[in-house]
């Protein structure tokens, strides 16, 4: 049997980076303050046909969706932000006296797309969302925080695009310019889009079929169609950014691909040569009417996402090396009952004083217990033989320096602890 396509499993050696990458976000999270939370992988369709949007392709075309015994329909999440925000309206945290709210995740989402290079079904992405502050100060936060995450652990080849969707008064305009526009031309749209032309003509701007059609090049922007508050929000953003000596682009046609966004939107894409066909490495921006949409108190939000898939194909893309530590400290070697049962308990007092280490299993001769030794690449090897155990002793030979020494056992630990 397989694993269902888009999927994957994480072997040892493989979850040794992402443990890395995790703990790396987990502490960039804190250093700019923001708590995690943890929410159901599956939620109330509902949910996501009104957070999501439902003309979006998430919501219509790839979303885990079925009905539960209680007949109910659930949906595995497809994303987080929605689930984020139903938690903090359900739990009141808008009330709580540290506004705003600063929260990250870390889990798997759910997409049915077609399966291909950094396109999967199952993915984990890494969020963060603010709610509580129309600061145009927490934008450039979020998106610092982002482009941080990726140059902490070393990448270089990054591109930060940036472009603002907006206030309902803006949008409102635009999207009638929109209708205008496409309209004359809806019979050479696919038909998706000629029904996103009704629906939400925003959305014909990011068909992947109608790419080039004429008609996109010359399709009003919404920046033109900005009224004086959003621009000036617009600006307000770019302006902390150059403060914060963040360098990026603004592009018109940056759209998004979910309906709550207004006013900043950006992604931040992989430059890196044989990076592949899909270039974003995360996606985010401002929501300020969501949490109304999902019963909560008028409150502005922002946020982003990114997938640890796509983070580290950068990485290798980019040939970082992540620092991880794959030096095993101490192996002990025994040969015989008597002899093993002894190791077995100094194993085990290793480890009670936190010092790594292990041994055979496997019944193995000595030679190949001092192979396994070196596999793991052991920086000291302990060796209980007869005459060790006959005078509560043990061989420790540090296997960088060749040196070697008998050591009582009583002593065992304070030494290990000295050199390790
Ligand atoms: P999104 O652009 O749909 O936004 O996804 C964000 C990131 O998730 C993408 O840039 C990509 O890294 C990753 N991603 C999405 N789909 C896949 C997939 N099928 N396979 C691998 N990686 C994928 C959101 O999800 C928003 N919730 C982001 C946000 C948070 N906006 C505000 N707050």
């Amino acid at each position: 049997m397989k694993a269902p396509r888009g999927t994957q499993d994480l072997l040892p050696g493989v979850s040794d980076k992402w443990q890395y990458v995790e703990g790396k976000l987990k502490e960039l999270s804190n250093l700019y303050q923001y708590k995690e939370i943890r929410t159901p992988i599956f939620e109330h369709t509902e949910l996501f046909e009104r957070g999501v949007g439902d003309t979006t392709d998430i919501v219509q075309k790839e979303m885990y969706t079925f009905t539960d015994k209680g007949d109910r329909s659930i949906t595995l999440r497809p994303e987080g932000t929605a689930s984020v925000v139903r938690a903090f309206v359900q739990h009141k945290l808008f009330g709580s006296p540290s506004q705003p709210t600063k929260l990250f995740y870390i889990g798997p989402m759910f997409r049915y797309e077609r399966p291909q290079q950094g396109r999967m079904r199952q993915f984990v992405q890494y969020g963060v969302e603010a709610l509580g502050s129309a600061d145009p100060a927490i934008d450039a936060e979020v998106i610092s925080l982002a482009m941080n995450a990726y140059q902490s652990l070393g990448l270089k080849s990054l591109k930060l695009v940036i472009n603002s969707l907006g206030d309902q008064e803006s949008r409102e305009n635009h999207r009638q310019a929109l209708i205008d526009h496409f309209t004359p031309v809806k019979e050479e749209l696919c038909s998706d889009c000629q029904t996103r032309l009704e629906q939400n003509p925003l959305r014909v701007l990011d068909c992947k079929k109608d790419r080039d059609h004429e008609a996109m090049a010359t399709a009003p922007s919404i920046l033109d169609y900005l009224n004086e508050e959003s621009s000036q929000y617009f600006e307000k953003v770019q302006a902390y950014l150059d403060a914060m000596n963040i360098s990026y682009i603004v592009d018109k046609n940056l759209v998004r691909g979910l309906d709550y966004y207004n006013h900043t939107a950006f992604e931040i894409m992989s430059d890196a040569q044989g990076f592949g066909a899909i270039t974003t490495l995360s996606g985010g921006g401002r929501y300020n009417g969501l949490v109304q949409e999902l019963g909560g108190p008028e409150t502005p939000g922002i946020g982003f996402a990114m997938s640890i898939e796509r983070l580290l194909m950068a990485l290798e893309a980019e040939g970082v090396d992540l620092p991880i530590d794959e030096r095993l400290d101490c192996y002990v070697i025994s040969i015989g009952d008597e002899a093993n049962i002894k190791a077995a308990s100094i194993v085990n007092k290793l480890r009670e004083s936190g010092i790594q280490v292990d041994k055979d299993y496997q019944g193995k001769k000595m030679k190949a217990q001092f192979k396994a030794a070196d596999r793991l690449q052991a920086k000291f090897v302990l060796v209980l033989g007869e005459d060790e155990l006959a005078n509560n002793q043990i061989a420790v030979k540090n296997m960088d320096s060749g040196e070697q020494d008998t050591i009582e056992l009583e002593q065992l630990n304070g030494y290990l602890q000295r050199l390790l």
